[in-house]
């Protein structure tokens, strides 16, 4: 099996969209959840989290607004589940989301898109370890 690391972004906490996205997860048979956080990420955490994306034009709007409150920071595990969260999510830009996904439901624009999943097992491995590091 699988795990992922799994952010619900600022505007989930704010908006008060957390337990409806965490209860889609949570819906899915056969996954887990195996670590759930509220916390407010500094800004090592996120340069180390979106580092990849260093130097592009929304970088510095993105790094801001993940910054701007909590996140809720989770480990799910299960069947194909790295693949499987980015489908319930949707594509990045909610205007592209089909509706029934998180994103197409309740995105409004691209930066703040509700919720972040990693994208393959290396980033998947790498996530985990920065958001929790005990469970490496
Ligand atoms: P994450 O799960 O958050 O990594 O989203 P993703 O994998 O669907 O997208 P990507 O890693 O390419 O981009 C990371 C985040 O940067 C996105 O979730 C958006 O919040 C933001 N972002 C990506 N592309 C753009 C863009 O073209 N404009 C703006 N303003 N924000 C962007
Ligand atoms: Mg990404």
């Amino acid at each position: 099996t699988q795990r992922t690391l799994v952010l619900l972004k600022p505007d989930a906490v704010r908006r008060g969209l957390t337990g409806e996205i965490i209860s889609r997860i949570e819906r899915k048979a056969g996954w887990q959840i195996t670590a759930l956080e509220l916390r407010s990420l500094d800004h090592d955490t996120l340069e180390q989290h979106y580092g990849e994306h260093k130097g592009k034009p929304f970088y510095e709007p993105l790094m801001e607004f993940m910054a701007s409150g909590p996140v809720v920071a989770l480990i799910v595990e299960g069947e194909r589940v790295i693949e499987g969260v980015r489908k319930l999510a949707g594509p990045t830009d909610p205007i592209a989301a089909e509706p029934g996904s998180i994103r197409g439901d309740f995105g409004v624009i691209v930066r703040e898109n509700l919720i972040h999943a990693s994208d393959s097992e290396e980033s998947a491995e790498r996530e985990v370890k920065i958001f929790f590091p005990g469970r490496a």
